[in-house]
């Protein structure tokens, strides 16, 4: 029997940038919301010593590394290392987030091979242990295992789940080609040297999650939300793709009230007021010939979970 988990993209609606840190990595104050697009990933049991296989499917198929370096076969590894049994699975990709684009889709897919070979195997892994592996997959990983929306500390991986209210409408613009998220991080590094402020830990105080924001996502106010989406790496993006500028334009000439680029882009993120005014903004973008496609959808939606029926 094979176990389907579908697991949601996200969009950073804060995405507070410190200094970068002597591993490599920056303190974030990250604040993740859940989305309602995402990819499936199905777990199929496999005959002994086969090991972990990979195939996808979706638009952006060709675009995703089958091999070592994918998420989800590194998740099924991990979790098979850790109750020390053969990672013996099949694993199939239905991928609709964006590759490379700034919403964590491998890291989405990472923990639904987690959840999905949890499952299929009958580990019963405990959450706190299945978030602490998420944590060493990578930063974006444990989110996608919570879903909702979540304040992130540390790389982003120090997790605590935030009150929001309601359903929140979004377009996401979804660009020709990938970023690197360390080539980002590395720009906005930079750019840092560059303005004279410094760039490590010891220069850029660590950031704090906004009030303002914490409060609109609690009161579910999409004019106040608008108000308040910051995101530390956009200047970074805009610097490595000129072109994003006039999709953000876009987005807001067609009546979005909120635009911002999608944690480390290139794909854009608007909020719209409604979800027939964010049905507008999409057709407006596609239109508009600043995007490869637009699609709306909404949130906040749960963490990767088993599909039933
Ligand atoms: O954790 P993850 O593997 O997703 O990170 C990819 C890269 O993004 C890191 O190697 C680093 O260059 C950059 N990164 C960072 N600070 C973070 C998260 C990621 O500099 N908090």
């Amino acid at each position: 029997m094979s176990v389907t988990v579908r697991v949601p993209a996200k969009v950073n609606v804060q995405l507070g940038v410190g200094g970068l840190r002597g591993d490599g990595f920056h303190d974030l104050a990250n604040v993740f919301f859940a989305v309602a697009l995402g990819d499936e990933v199905t777990a199929t049991p496999a005959a002994p010593g086969t090991g972990t296989t990979l195939t996808c499917t979706g638009p952006d198929a060709g675009q995703v590394p089958l091999d070592d370096s994918n998420l989800a076969a590194r998740a099924a590894r991990l979790l098979a290392a850790h109750h020390g049994i053969e990672p013996d699975v099949h694993l199939h990709i239905a991928k609709d987030i964006p590759v490379a684009g700034g919403m964590a889709g491998g890291s989405a897919d990472g923990a639904a091979a987690l959840v999905a070979c949890d499952a299929l195997w009958a580990l019963g892994t405990p959450q706190e242990t299945l978030l602490a592996l998420a944590a060493e997959l990578g930063s974006d990983v444990p989110f996608a295992l919570l879903g909702g929306v979540a304040l992130g500390r540390g790389r982003g991986e120090i997790l605590e789940a935030l009150p929001v209210t309601g359903t929140f409408h979004w377009v996401f613009a979804v660009a020709d080609g990938g970023l690197s998220t360390p080539a980002v991080f590395h720009e906005c590094d930079r750019l840092r040297e560059e303005a004279g402020t410094g760039s490590t830990d010891t220069d850029v105080p660590t950031p704090d999650a906004d009030p303002a924001l914490l409060a609109a996502l609690a009161d579910g106010d999409p004019a106040a939300l608008a108000a308040a989406l910051t995101n530390d790496l956009q200047s970074a993006a805009l610097s490595l793709r000129p072109a994003l500028a006039a999709t953000l334009a876009a987005g807001t000439e067609a009546g979005a009230i909120g635009a911002l680029v999608s944690g480390s882009g290139p794909t854009c993120a608007f909020l719209a007021k409604d979800a027939e005014a964010a049905e507008a903004v999409a057709a407006a973008l596609t239109a508009s010939g600043t995007c490869r496609t637009a699609r709306a959808t909404h949130g906040p939606v749960p963490g990767a979970a088993v599909r039933t029926g």
